[in-house]
């Protein structure tokens, strides 16, 4: 198949392009196109085989639900029922944003999209680009993140070529994501609200408005084990995997810089390709072939923004063994830090 891959000027958009695959969608084709959380690959949610397609692009096994992508919030009462007065609430406070919310299942979604579950994931992103393809599309787009399953969640257009092309009939390219880390989600279809996945809305965000929220298990998992009792079916995938393994280094300071160095001249010595990953203020101080900063720890966004882009950096450069640093902070370090310790397969060592 061949993917057109079609360019948005963010400031002048071309509507008729816009207009041109949200009708592609219409039509049940499958196009990739940004949000201000990560790129997403977009097919109608409310058609079966359409998400048997999407499981397809992604080689993603079909139990792991997709989230459906709205335009409006009035969209959300034809997704779901017995809608919490409390989701009202979060819409009216995070939406359109990086919010998903997880309610009880309308029957016009098919269990195709929710892996099965009586539960549907909804989301109202906040990227134009992302909210004129769905209103051109007329119909609400299931979208899970547009990378190949276990690759790293695509930032850049460039990110969604390398997996999917071929594979998909159109990649929008917008540009770079904002965010840079996929959506927190929020499960209101229990009794206390969970949070499934942390994001750039956070626990203390959530309880500004709700009285109870709780982290779900799976989140605050440091070894793996821990993560595959998670109660969202996807949580069980290995996500976000480089080829070469993480070693997440924690500690003091000048502790963890020294022990890096050691480690990185050891593995150099044997001839093994070697990286390290780290924040702008530490970058000089390490002795490595590939020294990779994610920018100031002054700025967490900037952090979380080009995590992903690092991980497919050290994949395309072959690197065997990466280590790095430990971007814990304030605001979003718990959403970098359950990214990174994943793709790390939650080795860390202590110094
Ligand atoms: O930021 C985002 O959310 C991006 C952009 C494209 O919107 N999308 C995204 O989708 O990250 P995906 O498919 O990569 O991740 C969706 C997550 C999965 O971990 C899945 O298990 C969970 O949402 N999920 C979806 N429906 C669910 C449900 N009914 N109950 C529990 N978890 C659910
Ligand atoms: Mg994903």
């Amino acid at each position: 198949m061949e993917t057109k891959v079609i360019k948005i000027n963010r400031n002048q958009p071309d509507k008729a392009l816009l207009k041109e695959a949200g009708q592609l969608l219409a039509k049940g084709a499958l196009v990739a196109f940004p949000t201000e959380t990560v790129y997403g690959l977009g097919g109608d949610g409310l058609k079966e085989d359409v998400a048997a397609r999407i499981y397809a692009a992604k080689g993603r096994p079909s139990d792991n639900p997709l989230i459906l992508h709205i335009a409006e919030l009035s969209d959300m009462e034809k997704l779901a029922v017995d809608i919490p007065e409390l989701a009202y609430r979060l819409a009216e406070q995070f939406w359109p944003g990086p919010l998903t919310m997880i309610l009880k299942k309308a029957e016009v979604v098919p269990y195709a999209t929710t892996g099965g579950l009586d539960t549907v994931a909804i989301r109202m992103p906040s990227d134009e680009i992302a909210r004129e393809i769905i209103r051109a599309s007329g119909t609400y787009i299931a979208a899970p993140s547009a990378n190949l399953s276990g690759r790293p969640s695509p930032t850049k257009a460039e990110h969604v070529i390398e997996d999917l092309s071929g594979r998909i009939e159109m990649i929008v390219d917008g540009g770079d994501s904002d965010i840079g880390l996929e959506s927190s989600i929020i499960d209101l279809s229990g009794e206390v609200p969970m949070i499934l996945r942390p994001g750039y809305i956070t626990k203390e965000d959530f309880e500004r408005i709700v009285a109870e929220v709780e982290y779900d298990s799976a989140v605050l998992a440091t070894k793996p084990q821990e993560s595959i009792v998670a109660k969202a079916p996807g949580m069980k995938y290995r996500h976000y995997a480089p080829k070469g393994q993480i070693t997440i280094v924690e500690g003091d300071n000048s502790a963890v810089i020294a022990k890096i160095n050691a480690l990185v001249e050891e593995q150099e010595a044997k001839g093994i390709r070697t990286a390290v990953l780290c924040a702008e203020e530490t970058k000089a101080q390490y002795r490595c072939n590939y020294v990779y900063s994610l920018g100031s720890l002054k700025s967490e966004k900037e952090i979380a923004a080009h995590l992903f882009a690092a991980l497919r950096f050290f994949d395309t450069e072959q690197l065997e063994v990466i280590y790095s640093e430990s971007f814990e902070g304030t605001k979003l370090a718990r959403a970098i830090m359950n990214r990174l310790r994943k793709a790390a397969g939650y080795q860390t060592l202590q110094v």
